[in-house]
């Protein structure tokens, strides 16, 4: 079995009182339901980690090694610096695509660096809870190919 690791970083526990024009009105809990629908259409495992501490996140990833095939982050603010939890996603050594709600690249200038996009295989942002199912879609068709072509 696939398994897919759902990372989410601070503040996003607190979707669904956070302003909805940049997040939307849904929790994160919804937001997961509709993940864990989308995963089952690809027979994908997916577990879901939510922290709003760096060091917790880069303990999931690293609690993950050699067990977890993929990985979905939204970084929330630590996108913009957080480098320990970049150097973890290197390390993991799996596919990564980074996800966002809003489009940080049409908000304040601060939110348009992610430290993480380097690191990841791709960034899908701006399409509310629909990006991570998106990222479930794509990194599904991903570690396929990899499966059946590991060349
Ligand atoms: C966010 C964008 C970040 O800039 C912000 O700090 C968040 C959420 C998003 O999903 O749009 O907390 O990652």
């Amino acid at each position: 079995m696939v398994r897919i690791l759902v990372l989410n970083g601070p503040n996003l526990n607190a979707l669904g009182r956070r302003p909805a024009e940049h997040y939307g009105t849904m929790s994160l809990e919804q937001i997961n339901q509709e993940i864990s629908r989308k995963a089952a259409e690809f027979k994908l495992e997916v577990e879901f980690c939510q922290s709003n501490t760096e060091g917790e996140l880069v303990d999931r990833i690293q609690a993950g090694w050699g067990s977890i095939d993929g990985i979905i982050i939204n970084p929330g603010a630590l996108t913009h610096y957080g480098y320990s939890l970049k150097d973890a996603l290197i390390d993991a050594a799996v596919p990564v695509i980074e996800v966002h709600l809003s489009n940080i690249y049409a908000r304040e200038r601060w939110r348009s660096r992610s430290v993480i996009a380097g690191v990841a295989q791709g960034q899908i942002a701006g399409f509310g809870w629909r990006s991570y199912t998106a990222a479930i879609e794509i990194l599904a068709g991903l570690i396929q190919e990899r499966e059946t072509d590991p060349g």
